[in-house]
């Protein structure tokens, strides 16, 4: 199949090298000239396990090209709306503006027979429109809604083995062409038995945000109980275990701490919200406004263990924070837990130096303010207190006899409930963590 990839980005940049990969010839687009160069040279703009490798693989083979023309799409029978749709600045609605130019750009290359995919996450309703404007240009091209459901970190392989397929589809004779097209491109993953789920396009496109709430539901859900453990002497950990044995409610998802951040989940519930308040159903989504809130006071509440540990001010003391990414294997710093706390504290007065194995150069241009150090061994020299704020692998793998002569105090606190409580104190460490005793 001929492909094009609009917006190339984080879901863009792994659909267009995936897409090559599957055997497609595909276009990536983008406005960005220093994306597209990046991209053309092989090299991932962002830290994504296995995508480098990928982006090789596709270039030699000669089906993956990228460029900021859009011209170039016209040869594509396929076309992926892929761009972002950001929380807009000082408000909870998601920001369309690419979404809009990236179909701008589309509709006047499109062909009888031409499918085009919205994959980026919006607000319900925008598909259908759309979908009209479709029509309007090109009245043999037709739309399908495919929303993505990748996770940075495992994005390469959420793109090529995904666990499920939605496609919203007008039930036309158009749609089931279009739906026919569209198996055509994911033939690989269909011959595995991937589900495959036909829609409208209101659901198609509900799926998605329904989906990232129900995660930040869950996450938000454990820390609820977190705070109760706090105040009654509870170990969330253990509740979580044992409520997670249940198959009904599960494990996954359910780890306390200094809770969610990202490009995705917090934007989605806002968007959310927001889109439900035009539609005069805001009250169906009023709980995502406290699970949002859950959200942001365990940031708060870190700082405060961390004060507690330093006697009561954290004023001129030392604080090493290990992680700013929003999560492991991810440079992503878009409202990062981490980071937002170290920014705090810093701004409170404490002395903060942040590391992170992937992510400082983008903390940095965030957060200029912050010291940064490259290693582990040097952002905890002299430190009063050292949070874990990001479980990377090499964080929970920390040896505390190592790290002991390099501190002032002996503190640590656990933001991701990833580290060995018993471990740390048996080697002479204070150990705190949100939601254990
Ligand atoms: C999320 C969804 O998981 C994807 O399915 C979706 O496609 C994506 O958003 C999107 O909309 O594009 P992602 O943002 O990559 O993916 O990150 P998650 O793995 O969902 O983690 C989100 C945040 O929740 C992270 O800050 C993570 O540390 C936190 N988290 C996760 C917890 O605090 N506790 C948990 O148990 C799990």
């Amino acid at each position: 199949m001929r492909i094009s990839v609009f917006g190339c980005g984080y879901l863009g940049a792994v659909h267009a090298a995936c897409m090559a990969k599957l055997g497609h010839e595909v276009v990536g687009i983008d406005v960005l000239p220093q994306q597209v160069a990046a991209l053309s040279r092989g090299e991932a703009p962002f830290f994504e396990p296995g995508l480098p490798e990928l982006l090789t693989e596709a270039g030699a083979s000669g089906r993956l090209a990228f460029t900021t023309d859009a011209a170039a799409a016209a040869e594509a029978t396929v076309h992926f709306i892929c761009v972002g749709t950001p929380q807009k600045p000082g408000e909870n609605a998601a920001d369309m503006r690419f979404v809009n130019s990236a179909v701008d750009a589309v509709l006047p290359l499109l062909k009888a027979g031409d499918v085009v995919v919205g994959k980026s996450t919006v607000p319900v309703g925008t598909a259908e429109a759309i979908a009209r404007r479709i029509h309007d240009a090109q009245p043999g091209a037709e739309l399908v809604w495919n929303p993505e459901f990748l996770r940075e970190g495992f994005a390469v392989k959420d793109t090529l083995h995904p666990d499920r397929f939605v496609y919203g589809v007008a039930d036309t004779e158009q749609g089931r062409a279009a739906t026919a097209t569209l198996d055509a491109v994911y033939a690989d993953a269909l011959s595995d038995g991937t589900p495959r789920i036909i829609a409208d396009l209101a659901t198609a496109q509900l799926v998605k945000v329904a989906a990232n709430s129900f995660l930040a539901t869950k996450i938000s859900f454990i820390n609820a109980m977190a705070e109760l453990c706090e105040a009654t002497g509870a170990d969330v950990t253990l509740l979580a275990d044992a409520i997670g044995h249940d198959a009904r409610i599960g494990r996954r998802f359910l780890n306390a701490g200094v809770g969610f951040g990202g490009g995705c989940l917090p934007k989605d519930i806002r968007a959310f919200m927001a889109r439900a308040g035009e539609l005069g159903v805001d009250q169906a989504l009023s709980f995502l406004s406290e699970v949002d809130s859950i959200n942001m006071r365990r940031r708060v509440r870190m700082v405060d263990l961390a004060r507690e540990q330093c006697g009561g001010s954290i004023v001129g003391r030392t604080v090493a924070v290990l992680g700013a990414a929003f999560k492991p294997d991810s440079d992503d710093v878009r409202d990062s837990p981490a980071l937002s706390v170290a920014a705090q504290m810093q701004l409170q007065g404490a002395k903060v130096t942040v590391t992170d194995p992937e992510a400082i150069h983008n903390a940095r241009k965030k957060w200029p303010e912050l010291a940064y150090a490259s290693t582990v061994k040097e952002a905890v020299q002299d430190a009063d207190v050292v949070m874990v704020l990001t479980e990377w692998s090499e964080y929970v793998a920390l040896d505390p006899e190592e790290l002991a002569p390099l501190v002032r105090g002996k503190q640590i606190i656990d933001g991701r409930n990833c580290l060995e409580p018993a471990t740390w104190r048996a080697a002479g460490w204070a150990y705190r963590a949100l939601g254990r005793p």
